[in-house]
């Protein structure tokens, strides 16, 4: 390996999508030299740039977005995270995605034309289309393009964070076969979600956790974990997408097999219920009548008016919207990850996590629909002004090892088809005491049989195993250190309280 001078950055960024990019532009504006990688060979392969449904915006008054906030999120977000998001959501969208980015949200007669989604109690959803996400990551991926203290590379992943004595200066990248070092004042990790711990998600392929799993290994703090979010209406096919909640908010219903509407028996506010109950009332309804469909009839604008790109997804997919189209629950977002202060501030020095990978504490048990890219934006932009102003500092570091690089990519293959099995068994949807239990013990001998590789070997296939192998016994454990069944961590064995939650019997299974 080259031994002559290493990389160094001001701030590194790991992650290409809203959050990396937010924290990427706030770092340069603060005159940082910034590097940013992204393990996707096209920057805007990320979770963002399939948003689809919007922006939540306060429309003045921030209280009511607040309120929705806390209710959807079972009461357990933290109300001071939740201000900060409010509070500081206009200038957010208005300075960096209007001003500087120049996104034309959809408007009618004139004005924004802001949409309704479940659980929010007006209609606030700033969009383009349902393609909100592509439409502000890719002009943010361009607007830094041309910002000359932004370097953004592709098709490069972190493998571990460089630490010394609970300050982390720079991560291990994979360009170079042992770990190529780069040198930074702070790290701050975008990586996004952790769809590929399970069977289908609606994230891209890729979501394996990493920046959790390397923080975590760092001896960073997590929290949350057990609530991963299920997205309700996701296409019911072997490689779902997703279908916005925006299409319920126009006035899509939901029917059972047997052609009935069922989600006002489930909640007063029917289709527009909290995401965690109308996900859960949807596979109830699959398994009691074989399948649900999503109705498009009542809408207000023909299907391929109001939403243009979802109906081409349905016709690529050989759906007619007409007929109803077929949906089931889906993975879609993990609530907790990487504990963060009001800044992305990680329990370790210098090392800051924004995005879907950190836990802000805004989301609680059960995320209000289009608040994570307002979440990435908001988080991005005040982790990249506060990494501004360390100076990278070389430290000594252990290199990887890397005997065989032919092996580990077969051999993660087959315990991925392993991990995604379990996690989509026992620590879905519904969960169980006894499924949790025996989850963890397959977590552990996968994670022993992983380690042995990974002391010897590097990979991207085999970290990206170790890392969601990380992400899986981090949920099973805040699974089975949870015996309350609240928003999307839901116990099957569970008792109801009088509150009308669920919580689970204290003597376990
Ligand atoms: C959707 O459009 O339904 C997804 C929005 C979100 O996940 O917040």
């Amino acid at each position: 390996h080259p031994t002559d001078t290493p990389r160094t950055a001001d701030v590194l960024v790991v992650g290409s999508g809203i959050a990396g990019c937010a924290a990427a532009l706030a770092a340069a504006r603060n005159d940082e030299d910034v590097l940013l990688v992204t393990k996707a060979s096209e920057p805007e392969d990320a979770s963002s740039d399939w948003a689809q449904g919007g922006i939540a915006t306060t429309r003045g008054d921030p209280k009511s977005l607040k309120a929705d906030i806390i209710e959807a999120s079972a009461d357990v977000a933290d109300p001071d995270a939740v201000d900060v998001l409010v509070e500081n959501a206009a200038a957010a969208v208005n300075d960096v995605l209007i001003e500087t980015l120049g996104v034309e949200f959809d408007t009618r007669d004139g004005e924004y034309d802001f949409a309704q989604e479940a659980a929010h109690s007006e209609d606030r959803i700033l969009h383009v289309d349902a393609a909100t996400g592509q439409h502000v990551l890719r002009p943010f991926l361009s607007h830094l393009d041309a910002v000359d203290n932004v370097e953004i590379v592709e098709s490069t992943t972190a493998l571990e964070l460089l630490r010394h004595e609970g300050r982390v200066h720079g991560a291990l990248l994979d360009t170079e076969p042992d770990g190529e070092p780069v040198f930074a004042g702070a790290t701050i990790l975008a990586t996004g979600g952790i769809g590929d711990c399970f069977e289908q998600s609606t994230n891209p392929t890729g979501s394996t956790g990493d920046g959790i799993a390397m923080a975590f290994l760092a001896g960073a703090a997590v929290d949350d974990m057990e609530y991963v979010q299920f997205h309700p209406t996701a296409a019911d096919i072997e490689e779902p997408f997703l279908l916005s909640e925006a299409v319920r908010g126009e006035g899509g219903i939901l029917r059972n097999a047997a052609g009935e509407r069922f989600m006002p028996e489930y909640h007063p506010d029917a289709e527009l219920a909290p995401r965690d109950v109308v996900a859960r009332a949807v596979q109830d309804e699959i398994d009691a009548t074989g399948g649900v469909t999503l109705d498009i009839a009542p809408l207000g604008d023909p299907f391929d008016e109001a939403f243009p790109n979802l109906a081409e997804k349905c016709v690529d997919h050989g759906i007619d919207p007409g007929d109803g189209i077929p949906v089931a629950p889906c993975e879609h977002f993990l609530c907790g990850g990487v504990d963060v202060d009001d800044h992305g501030r990680t329990s370790l020095d210098r090392l800051y996590a924004v995005g879907e990978c950190a836990h802000t504490g805004v989301h609680g048990a059960n995320r209000l629909a289009s608040t994570s890219l307002l979440e990435g934006l908001v988080w991005g932009l005040r982790a990249g002004q506060d990494a501004a102003g360390f100076t990278p500092e070389e430290i000594e570091y252990q290199r990887l090892q890397n005997s065989d690089p032919a092996l580990p990519d077969r051999f993660a293959g087959e315990k991925f088809h392993r991990l995604t099995r379990v996690v989509s068994e026992e620590l879905g949807l519904r969960r169980t005491s006894g499924g949790i239990d025996s989850a963890r013990g397959i977590l552990r001998r996968l994670k022993g049989e992983v380690d042995a590789y990974t002391r010897t070997r590097t990979s991207r296939g085999l970290y990206e195993l170790r890392n969601a192998t990380v992400v899986a016994i981090l949920i099973a454990n805040a699974a089975a250190d949870n015996n309350e069944s609240i928003g999307c961590h839901y116990l099957v064995d569970g008792a109801t309280a009088e509150n009308g939650s669920t919580a689970a019997a204290t003597n376990g299974d």
